[in-house]
């Protein structure tokens, strides 16, 4: 069976609740398109206005993290359970930003990938090289190992409903996309590092998107590669582009 796209927006630490209300509005018109999966991943604040502002449409909508605790003393740390009760879907986990800035490591992220299935999430996982990875040709080794650890102990069940995106941190924010054949390239070796850890099917299930610098005039092609299956979009997500996107 084809695997349906999945084009998920990240706004990352931008718009207030009011603005995110505006900018739902703007976008609704622009991102219908029934064959494919449009997430729009939100910052916490936003999450109960902008699942308003979106009732009724094709989108449905995301956190851009969570915590793998269930509940109790973690001050300022949002719970599936919150989520889920809130009428969120998906869970951006491991962005590279969140690794960077909040030092998180693949083993917590495999937690909260673990947490996320327990409550009916599903999670959106990132994984990416930096540019000296990169250039010490070591990118497909890295990413192996950040899919291994994250997807520890995950069945194969849950496997096949997750969400894997490939951001190259040299791609995000910079204007400098990954070239077709490099995006293509580690999708496609992260399929075949799913393949070794369950089997064939679970690959083949598995939706698999690439992020960096994803815009209207470069998604059609990124997505028209056999192992690419949607985008994870940062800025372009933000603005009227992502109806382009949408309807690549
Ligand atoms: P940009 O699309 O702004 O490069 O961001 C990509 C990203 O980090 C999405 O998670």
């Amino acid at each position: 069976m084809a695997r349906k796209k999945i084009i998920a927006g990240n706004w990352k630490m931008n718009k207030t609740p009011s603005e995110a209300v505006e900018l739902c509005k703007e976008l609704i018109p622009l991102v219908k398109n029934d064959d494919v999966d449009v997430v729009f991943c939100v910052p916490a604040i936003d999450i109960i206005p902008v699942i308003d502002a979106v009732k009724g449409t094709n989108i449905q909508v995301g956190a851009e993290d969570m915590s793998f605790e269930d509940k109790g003393a973690f001050t300022g740390q949002i719970s599936a359970a919150m989520l889920v009760d809130a009428g969120v879907k998906y869970v951006i986990l491991g962005h590279s930003e969140r690794r960077e800035y909040n030092h998180e490591t693949s083993e917590e992220i495999n937690k909260k990938v673990l947490k996320a299935f327990e409550n009916g999430l599903t999670p959106i996982m990132c994984c990416g090289e930096t540019l000296a990875q990169r250039e010490q040709g070591i990118t497909l080794d890295w990413i192996r190992q950040q899919v291994k650890v994250g997807f520890q102990n995950v069945t194969a069940d849950q496997a096949k409903q997750a969400v894997i995106a490939y951001e190259p941190i040299w791609a995000i924010g910079t204007g400098k996309t990954a070239t077709t054949e490099q995006a293509e390239e580690v999708c496609k070796g992260i399929r075949e590092c799913i393949a070794e850890i369950y089997d064939d099917a679970t690959a083949a299930a598995i939706r698999i998107q690439y992020g960096g610098s994803v815009n209207g005039g470069n998604a059609a092609e990124l997505f028209a590669q056999a192992d690419i299956d949607g985008g994870l979009v940062g800025g372009a997500s933000l603005k009227a582009d992502f109806g382009k996107i949408v309807n690549y």
